[in-house]
């Protein structure tokens, strides 16, 4: 068994506000639909410092940008699945 992926997504007010509520929600549903709880440590971060290119979300470190509720779901198709 490996160690738990970390997955944070930022909760800073500008990326939260363009999209990251909805995207918060669709990570949620992901890792209950693939049972992935146990397996991944989601949080919520503060400003990555990056709102320029935002939303943004971390997977062990790696920032993705410009995420939303859609495209989340084949980013964590590809680190989890
Ligand atoms: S609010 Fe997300 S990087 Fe600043």
């Amino acid at each position: 068994m490996g160690d738990r992926v970390e997955l944070m997504i930022c909760l800073g007010s500008s990326c939260f506000a363009r999209g990251n509520k909805a995207t918060l929600k669709s990570i949620q549903k992901f890792l209950e639909d693939h049972d992935l709880k146990d397996k991944v440590n989601f949080h919520g971060g503060h400003c990555f410092g990056n709102c320029a290119e935002g939303p943004n979300i971390k997977i062990n470190g790696r920032l993705y940008t410009h995420v939303n509720e859609f495209k989340v779901i084949d980013i964590l198709t590809n680190e989890l699945l």
